[in-house]
């Protein structure tokens, strides 16, 4: 865990954490803290940022309620996910495996019988991380209880994970949790170890109904398409996730009219390539997302290193069909990849007022050689150009990127271009690492991971103190305008207090008051509740946070005439 706290940072850290990073960087988990229940060490109110905005889990430990159906019923499942959003789905998926089999989902891993966790392999403090935690579970074996090591680093190791640690029963993929019941039933029947590690090219989970664990009730997430093909020459998720696909546009659908029937007001759409999406089932009906040769739309001056192929229904289409099924229901996506943002998709989330005017944009490196290097098919040109694009078109929209710091070769000149672009794009939310050269990765095989440790560090703590100025500036910026915040609930730091969104992503803090009128209703004297949209006059921002007075409850519609 250590390891992985000193080679990243997460960007919605508040200062008194980045003032500690020249002598220790470390990932905390802001945005994270609807799901570190043990992890993260203090909740202080910069750090109360809700799950949807969360990208980079450094550690989560889900934890369902225990919905016990029968008093006979005694086997209980305990899950604990690591690594990204679309991990958090998939505990879901697990979940709702594991329940069909007649396990209960458990918050408490003394009642466990079974121990997933679902884990990431995207740097080698990721992985570390979960040795560690393997190591002080051991006790539990004692008394019984099966241990499974789920998702990217299981994928990545595969058998050698059983090498390494003789206490592990299971080990299984990202494309096996269908399997999860068989492989327990083979321990249970005495075989010592269940490995399932076969990567799928079709696998989507359409058909299973996730299981909303950490959900606040508000905000949902929906995976709409796994894998990647992108092959940027730093990243394992290729190796663990394998090949892009897409779920069928008619079962993303269903799933949001559900959710949007249940009272969610947010979803995010998820991928690790969100905006590749393309359901080749289907013939796109608006054109939208397509050129006039019927091949995907690209940001302009960005290219991709495998072929592209005509037809489809694409991303921007389903955006559309999405964000048409519930008006009143945000929508967004993540983690998108700089290509595919075609004029059409700028034009959706300039146009509809519930599509958010929040985009990752991840840029990853601010220097043409080192971009090369990367594989990541930009300039550093052509991405501030679409940068450029973006916020002519939609001045209000808020941007966030990831980057790396010392990546192989990278020179301090080079460093420097991220340096100036950070200060170039001013970028609300950054997610910013220090290089981890994974095994069978392109630049693995060819490149060498050159730059010393401390090289990277000092790096990226140039990286994130640049970032933040930016950043306090971009949220300064707010004060004194009034914002439609949807509410996610009471703040940590006080019952007398909502912490919620704007469209653009930026938390908000406001006091709780019960003489608001709902203006879409004419009611008087309302009580708020999670779920609620208001309007927010900004009276103050402070690091990655605003503070404002609700002076009204609203709806979407009414906010927007
Ligand atoms: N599909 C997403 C990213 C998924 S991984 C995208 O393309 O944006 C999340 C982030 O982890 C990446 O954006 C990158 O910044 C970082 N990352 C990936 N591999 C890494 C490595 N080997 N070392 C350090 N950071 C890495
Ligand atoms: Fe990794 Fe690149 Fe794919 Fe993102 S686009 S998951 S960084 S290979
Ligand atoms: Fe980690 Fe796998 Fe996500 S490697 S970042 S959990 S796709």
């Amino acid at each position: 865990m250590l390891t992985q706290r000193k080679n990243c940072i997460q960007a919605f850290c508040n200062f008194r954490k980045y003032s500690k990073l020249a002598s220790k960087p470390w990932l905390n988990g802001p945005g994270l803290s609807d799901f570190l229940k043990k992890s993260v060490p203090t909740q202080t109110v910069e750090e109360e940022v809700p799950s949807s905005v969360s990208h980079y889990l450094d550690a989560q430990e889900h934890q369902p309620e225990n919905n016990l159906e029968s008093e006979e019923q005694t086997k209980n499942v305990f899950v604990e996910t690591y690594g990204c959003q679309m991990n958090v789905n998939d505990t879901e998926i697990i979940q709702s495996v594991m329940k069909n089999a007649g396990y209960n989902n458990t918050n408490n891993i003394d009642e466990a019988n079974v121990v997933f966790l679902n884990t990431c392999a995207i740097r080698e403090g990721a992985e570390q991380k979960i040795w560690d935690r393997l190591s002080n579970l051991r006790h539990t074996k004692k008394r019984g209880v099966k241990i499974g090591v789920l998702g990217c680093m299981a994928e990545r190791l595969k058998e050698k994970l059983l090498e390494r640690d003789r206490y592990v029963d299971i080990v299984a993929g990202p494309d096996s949790y269908r399997d999860l019941p068989r492989l327990l039933g083979e321990i249970e029947g005495g075989q010592q170890h269940a490995v399932n590690v076969i990567l799928s090219a079709d696998e989507t989970y359409a058909d299973i109904a996730p299981v909303r664990l950490s959900s606040n009730g508000v905000s949902a997430y929906v995976t709409i398409m796994r894998g990647c093909d992108n092959m940027c020459s730093y990243c394992i998720v290729p190796f663990t996730r394998g090949r892009e696909r897409s779920r069928s546009v008619h079962s993303i659908e269903d799933e949001v009219r559900l959710l949007s029937e249940q009272g969610y007001k947010e979803i995010t759409l998820l991928g690790q390539n969100v905006n590749s999406y393309v359901d080749r089932s289907e013939e796109s009906s608006t054109g939208l997302g397509l050129s006039d040769e019927n091949l995907p739309k690209m940001s302009d001056g960005f290219k991709t290193i495998y072929k592209l192929k005509k037809g489809g229904l694409r991303f921007t289409e389903l955006v559309e069909r999405v964000s048409n099924i519930d008006p009143e229901m945000r929508i967004r996506f993540t983690s998108p990849h700089p290509k595919d943002f075609p004029d059409d998709l700028l034009d959706l989330v300039k146009d509809r007022h519930n599509v958010c005017r929040s985009l990752h944009v991840p840029a990853q490196h601010g220097n043409d050689a080192c971009l090369e290097r990367m594989r990541r098919g930009y300039t550093k040109e052509s991405y501030l150009e679409l940068v450029d694009k973006i916020r002519k078109k939609i001045p209000d929209v808020s941007l966030s990127s990831d980057f790396i710091s010392g990546f192989c070769g990278e020179t301090e000149l080079e460093h420097s271009d991220t340096i100036s672009l950070l200060q170039k794009v001013k970028f609300e939310h950054a997610f910013l690492f220090a290089y981890s050269m994974r095994e069978k990765t392109n630049a693995h095989r060819k490149l060498k991971d050159d730059v010393e440790e401390s090289v990277k560090l000092r790096r990226l703590q140039h990286v994130t103190q640049t970032f933040r100025e930016q950043m306090l500036e971009r949220y300064a910026s707010e004060v004194g305008t009034t914002q439609l915040v949807l509410i996610d609930g009471k703040s940590k730091r006080s019952k007398e207090q909502w912490v919620g969104r704007t469209d653009n992503n930026k938390k908000v803090i406001f006091d709780d008051v019960d003489h608001l009128t709902d203006v879409s209703t004419h009611v008087p004297n309302v009580k708020l509740r999670p779920g609620d949209y208001v309007t927010v006059k900004i009276n103050d921002s402070k690091a990655q946070t605003l503070f404002g007075t609700a002076t009204n409850r609203t709806n979407m519609k009414t906010f927007y005439n």
